[in-house]
């Protein structure tokens, strides 16, 4: 008899990679974690610090420092490498130009190993990166997924938990599309507590005081920007969407995440890579699930895909 330890690469130490591998560490999802960086110093340093953190957690886990070979057998390789945020830039996607290369050679790193696993792309920007992985690794579409619009959706029912004075996972909601400005809300499927959203809303106009539907996607999309303005990056809550959709790859949960994948011909997209429910388990995105868009949504959400396949040109693929 033979047990596989669960093994996870994550390429990229700086405050979100470092973070993700915490926060893994902390719910005890993986046996074995690797941190690679190009600043060795940095990934080793990382590593030993939170391998003394292991003697105060619920399980033990061999976290190191490694090489682009360890992937060779790793489930799941997570990318959090990319270039800084250029200084004044209000969208993810002026990282692109500067990101390209990173992600290229690290693509190449990854795949000269043998990996046959499953990619977890978080650099930004995250859906064009993610196409651009699915290209280049020649892995199958459901073996390719980006964090996408999870974290966007966490953000929205915090909102709404926030006025409704609840606890956030009472609320349900799904953000579709870019992770970034052209990004939307599915309001028919946005539920608090079984309830309708928009009947919440307009059942408690105290509480709703008068914020609207759009105050709201607005107040979504700027969220992480209050976030970056403030502290120069985000961490905590992307960190804690990597670490669920590995929990649900890791474990088989089939848990539904909006996540960055390949469309091919769901809600009238044919080849864009962007975030809608997706069903996650070892497989990677097993299942595109398709959910009630309104007309103006589903306008929205092919505009999206318009946007993010209009720079696919500029990768050099
Ligand atoms: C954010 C980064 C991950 O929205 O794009 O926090």
């Amino acid at each position: 008899m033979s047990f596989k330890d669960s093994k996870v690469v994550i390429v990229g130490c700086g405050n979100v990679g470092s973070t993700t591998a915490y926060t893994i560490i902390n719910q005890g999802l993986a046996e074995e974690i690797v941190l690679i960086d190009v600043n060795k110093d940095k990934s080793y340093a990382e590593a030993l610090d939170m391998a003394h953190s292991i003697y105060f957690m619920n399980r033990n886990i061999n976290i190191h420092a490694g090489e682009y070979s360890d992937c060779k057998d790793a489930d799941i390789v997570i990318i959090t490498a990319s270039a800084p945020m250029p200084k004044d830039s209000s969208s993810r996607l002026d990282m692109l130009a500067p990101s390209i290369k990173i992600i290229k050679s690290i693509v190449s790193s990854v795949m000269e190993s043998g990996f046959n696993g499953i990619f977890l792309i978080i650099s930004n920007p995250v859906d064009i990166m993610t196409y651009m992985v699915y290209k280049m690794s020649g892995l199958p579409k459901n073996q390719v997924i980006g964090s996408g619009t999870n974290l966007d959706s966490a953000r929205l029912c915090c909102e709404l938990a926030d006025m409704y004075d609840l606890d956030s996972k009472s609320v349900s909601a799904y953000v579709c599309g870019e992770h970034g400005d052209s990004e939307i809300v599915s309001w028919h499927s946005a539920v608090i507590g079984g309830k309708s959203v928009e009947n919440v809303m307009k059942d408690n106009p105290d509480r709703t005081k008068n914020i609207t539907r759009e105050d709201l996607q607005k107040q979504t999309i700027k969220a992480g920007w209050d976030i970056f303005n403030r502290k120069g990056n985000t961490c905590y809550g992307i960190a804690a969407s990597a670490a669920a959709i590995c929990k649900s790859i890791l474990f088989n949960e089939n848990h539904i995440y909006p996540v960055t994948v390949g469309l091919s011909g769901q809600y009238g997209i044919k080849n864009a890579w962007l975030s809608v429910p997706t069903i996650i388990d070892r497989t990677g995105a097993k299942e595109i699930v398709e959910i009630r868009l309104d007309p103006d949504e589903e306008k929205a959400l092919r505009h999206s895909a318009e946007l993010l396949e209009s720079f696919y040109g500029e990768l050099g693929l």
